[in-house]
């Protein structure tokens, strides 16, 4: 697995699909750029999700708000006052950690202890046991559940900025020790705050404090009522949009699964108050078989559903794919009531309600958000594609079974020579493809190289011009995933291509 990801981001580099920013100057942490290949792979990907969402749905239209917004805006969405990571950092190790998990991870070794305690009663007592009068009456485990209890309620009161001191306070009472040296000598505790911010305006006195948006949902919220009514759109109706989102990340690693400037593709559906958990669940069905439809496998996808939920949630649950490092988040469902369009009718004194026509009644909506990592989805889909195959002949192959509607190259047109009117055949070929396909004429190498090169950059077709092609017209054909072959007439071309690669 460990050696699949180092391929990965390897292979990435190699063909073009992934560079790591500004990397002559040595890189910037968290920050990748997309290459050749990439910018389109990642386009492709865009816009599987974008027609799925806007084209297939009557009732979702798509927006592009700025990266910019309002600075309220980040305080009416909590961003303000609640995206924050308390940190806190061993002097010894100089190891810095997030002290909230610090405590937590305290709190959910009592949980496994009186956990294993219950476990060994019922075993005990079989059929009559009664764990909660068990959890009431058994001095140990009482003292375990009670303990953790007060931990965490504790912890919940001293996550402000406020009272801080009692986060190391609790860490120094309960002797947490570093996780990797078993030091105990930990410094204060900061609060970090993931946003980047910046500044509008040209003078240190009157400029305004921005922040570049650590999510794109807010840019759907503040127009949703532009959106409803210029759209003439009745609820339930659904907003889309692509686009960057930013934070400043402490723990920022795993290539492009946690960056600091990333894409998101996110839709909020405006629901019935009191719908909003029958279409969670459709949402959460529609999602997973979005996922599915691109053929990377079933078993790579499962649901996680959270038991402890954001303030804003109702229901919330994501859906993982297993990623070279196991499995992990790749997309989030949230059912999020109304907590945000009625955050920003209190922020912005501006009323965000919809006239309902049956219900002959104004409220505001729910909201079912579904929010996917464009750069995850994009790792997923080039590590579920990277194969190392070994062939029938005693060689191997590296070949990238990219989903065909993905691929960044649709066809490779090969002269098989360099001379004989060969290339200019194929550029011919070439000239007239390029108006409906990504094409990319390659003149250079034996043909075998060329169809290994082709391989491994994930074109799922490749046309070779030989000498026959001059007499009768017909090319041979060759699939990336089986390589087989076959003649067709160049007539046929553009039909062969659309059926393999198209939507
Ligand atoms: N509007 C809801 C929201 O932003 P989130 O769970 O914080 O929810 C949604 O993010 C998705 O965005 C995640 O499932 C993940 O795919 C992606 N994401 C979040 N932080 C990321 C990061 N630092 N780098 C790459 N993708 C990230």
């Amino acid at each position: 697995q460990e050696d699949l990801f180092k391929n990965v981001i390897s292979h990435a580099k190699e063909y073009g699909y992934i560079f790591a920013s500004s990397e002559i100057y040595d890189g910037l942490s968290a920050v990748y750029d997309y290459g050749q290949n990439g910018a389109e792979l990642k386009n492709n990907i865009k816009e599987y999700w974008w027609r799925s969402m806007t084209q297939l749905h009557q009732n979702i239209v798509g927006i592009d708000a700025a990266i910019l917004m309002h600075p309220t805006t980040w305080k009416a969405s909590g961003h303000v006052d609640a995206f924050n990571d308390p940190l806190i950092d061993n002097k010894d190790s100089k190891k810095r950690y997030r002290a909230d998990v610090l405590v937590e991870d305290h709190a959910e070794k009592l949980l496994q202890k009186a956990e294993k305690e219950i476990a060994k009663a019922k075993k005990r007592f079989g059929d009559d046991f009664d764990e909660e009068m068990y959890k009431e009456t058994n001095p140990r485990v009482k003292r375990y559940l009670g303990e953790r209890k007060e931990i965490l309620e504790r912890l919940a009161k001293s996550l402000t900025e406020e009272n801080l001191a009692d986060v190391k306070a609790l860490i120094e009472e309960l002797e947490i020790a570093d996780p990797e040296t078993g030091s105990k000598n930990w410094t204060e505790v900061r609060q970090f705050n993931l946003m980047f911010g910046t500044k509008l305006g040209a003078s240190a006195e009157s400029a305004q404090q921005l922040y570049l948006r650590p999510e794109t949902a807010q840019g759907i919220f503040v127009n949703f009522l532009n959106v409803q009514k210029t759209g003439r759109m009745k609820i339930p109706f659904g907003i889309a949009q692509i686009g960057k989102a930013f934070r400043n990340e402490i723990v920022a690693r795993q290539f492009i699964f946690r960056m600091r400037e990333f894409e998101q593709m996110e839709m909020q559906f405006f629901v019935r108050p009191g719908q909003e958990l029958e279409w969670y669940e459709k949402w959460k069905e529609a999602r997973l078989n979005w996922h599915r439809s691109l053929g990377l496998g079933e078993e790579n996808y499962r649901f996680h559903d959270h038991e402890k939920l954001a303030h804003y949630a109702n229901a919330a649950a994501d859906i993982e794919f297993d990623f070279p490092f196991g499995f992990k988040e790749l997309e989030g469902i949230h059912s999020r009531t109304d907590f945000d369009l009625k955050a920003h009718e209190e922020h912005s004194g501006k009323k965000l309600r919809f006239y309902d026509p049956e219900m002959k009644e104004n409220y505001v909506p729910y909201v079912i958000e579904t929010s996917i990592g464009l750069d995850r989805m994009f790792l997923a889909v080039l590590s579920a594609s990277l194969k190392d195959e070994q062939l029938e002949d005693g060689s191997s192959r590296t070949v990238l079974k990219l989903p065909a509607v993905l691929a960044p190259t649709k066809a490779a047109i090969l002269p098989l020579v360099k001379k004989d009117g060969l290339p200019e055949m194929a550029q011919k070929i070439v000239d007239d493809l390029k108006w409906d396909f990504r094409v990319q004429y390659d003149e250079k190498d034996a043909i075998g190289r060329r169809y290994r090169r082709q391989d491994a950059a994930g074109t799922p077709l490749c046309i070779t011009v030989d000498h026959d092609s001059l007499e009768d017209q017909s090319v041979t054909v060759r699939f990336r995933d089986t390589m087989e072959q076959k003649r067709v007439h160049v007539d046929e071309l553009a039909g062969l291509i659309k059926k393999e690669t198209d939507f």
